[in-house]
């Protein structure tokens, strides 16, 4: 099986140095072929915080795909948000904003989720939208069944109980929809700061908490997600912080029927 590692919300500016620490160690103990992260990569997206944040990128050994998130927007300097919003992520993190990644065992497409103005009075939410959608469809269109297909998204499609306050991004329904044909098998996100895996809409979608930050919500730790992919079989693997390290959880595993993915 291939392993992922996904992360997300490092916010860098807020971030607790020990975690980040032993997270370095975790990624060469688990050696995931691939580290993914979704977003949320700094706190105040600040020239600073971007250079620490470019300074870990560069240090990580297994190649990463990245998406980022609304806190990558400024939210005080205005000017710098409407006018050249991406310019920093750009310049320190990398150019492309929506990256992909094939190889023989899976396909990776990463979307920028994050707005400078929202339709609602949270502009934090995020936003997937018909063009976007497409991109996404065409990109799997030419997927073997054999390959595994990854959307990366900052923000939840779908949400637990007791946390749908948080609000889904802007076009979820639409997206879901959109996806029963030629969509993902497994959407990864952030954003919300909680660990969850589910099935919805016969789709994967796996959340990674904070991974280093210390924003936290209350009884949900720092986390990272392990996949382990194979053509019908994916294993998700929720590690949370101890106090001292990164200890194994629980493990998830969704079987791939014909009419989609189904939690074992
Ligand atoms: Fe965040
Ligand atoms: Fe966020």
């Amino acid at each position: 099986m291939k392993r992922i590692l996904h992360i997300s919300d490092l916010h860098f500016g807020r971030l607790i140095p020990k975690v980040l620490s032993v997270l370095n160690q975790k990624i060469t103990e688990l050696s995931p072929e691939r580290v993914i992260i979704s977003g949320d990569l700094t706190q105040r997206a600040k020239t600073s915080e971007f250079i620490q944040a470019a300074n870990f990128l560069d240090g990580l050994i297994p190649p990463y795909l990245i998406t980022p998130g609304n806190h990558d927007l400024s939210t005080f300097r205005l000017h710098e948000r409407f006018l050249y919003p991406w310019k920093k992520w750009q310049q320190f993190i990398t150019a492309d904003l929506e990256p992909t990644i094939a190889t023989e065992a899976y396909k990776i497409i990463g979307i920028n989720t994050a707005r400078r103005v929202g339709y609602s009075a949270d502009w934090s939410r995020g936003r997937i939208n018909a063009r976007q959608i497409k991109r996404i469809q065409d990109f799997f269109t030419t997927a073997s069944p054999q390959k595994i297909r990854i959307l990366v998204a900052h923000h939840p499609f779908w949400l637990p109980t007791g946390h749908q306050h948080r609000g889904l991004i802007g076009g979820a329904e639409t997206a879901i929809q959109q996806f029963q044909q030629n969509g993902p098998d497994i959407i990864l996100s952030g954003h919300v700061h909680l660990d969850y895996c589910h099935v919805h809409g016969g789709i994967i979608i796996s959340h990674a908490g904070t991974t280093t930050s210390d924003r936290l919500l209350s009884g949900y730790p720092n986390s990272f997600n392990l996949l382990e992919v194979d053509p019908d079989k994916i294993l998700v693997s929720r590690y949370h912080w101890s106090g001292n390290d990164f200890a194994y959880l629980t493990r998830q595993l969704f079987i791939k029927q014909t009419d989609g993915w189904y939690e074992q």
